[in-house]
């Protein structure tokens, strides 16, 4: 794992962003992906807003969510949530950061739906720092689409939602999109926070 992070925290310190491949194995996200949540329930997601006022705005982003909860999530999702911890911890002290914590959601896009062009932060006082999102889809393919679009200085970057790859940049710098697929896109869409999430 520590190369691994390490490959993170240079990305990261370097251009603001990091593109890492089987931050997840094969089998943890198969475990992930078997869950209830994936299989049966996905009805019960939520449709995801723009604020924390919970708009709708299907032409600004057409994904559907459900919040993760640390205390109770089952064991293939804390795996994951677990590695994040320890990943908040390498960065703190490899590029002196100080994250507290981590506040993740499963996502899934339908066929057909984005997510238009934004930063993750809007606003002054957003407590997200680091935006990390891991990819749950096998065998995706070029033709499916669904790319995560990075638009870094004077270029852009697209990165394809492949099972086990973790995209993680800065919440305040970064803008990005995500362009419709052909097939349902599954991720973990979390962000690291500066402040411990449930003190206010
Ligand atoms: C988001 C987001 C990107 C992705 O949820 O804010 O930009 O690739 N997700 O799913
Ligand atoms: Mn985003």
């Amino acid at each position: 794992m520590n190369l691994l992070f390490d490959s993170i925290a240079t990305g990261l310190a370097e251009q603001d962003f990091a593109i890492t491949d089987q931050f997840l194995s094969q089998p943890e996200v198969e475990a992930i992906v078997a869950l209830p949540e994936f299989q049966a329930d996905r009805t019960s997601f939520k449709k995801a807003g723009i604020s924390k006022q919970v708009q709708v705005k299907e032409e600004i982003r057409g994904d559907y969510i459900q919040w993760l909860d640390k205390a109770t999530a089952p064991g293939a999702v804390t795996v994951y949530l677990k590695r994040l911890d320890d990943l908040i911890r390498y960065l703190n002290r490899n590029l002196f950061l100080s994250l507290k914590d981590v506040e993740a959601h499963f996502t899934v896009y339908p066929p057909g739906t984005f997510y238009k062009r934004h930063l993750d932060q809007f606003k002054q006082d957003d407590h997200r720092k680091l935006s990390v999102i891991c990819y749950l889809n096998n065998d995706w393919k070029p033709e499916h689409g669904g790319e995560l679009r990075l638009y870094l200085p004077g270029r852009t970057r697209d990165v394809l939602p492949e099972a086990g790859r973790l995209v993680c940049f800065r919440s305040d710098r970064i803008e990005h999109e995500v362009l419709p697929a052909t097939r349902e896109r599954l991720s973990i869409t979390g962000w690291m926070l500066d402040k411990e999430k449930f003190l206010v």
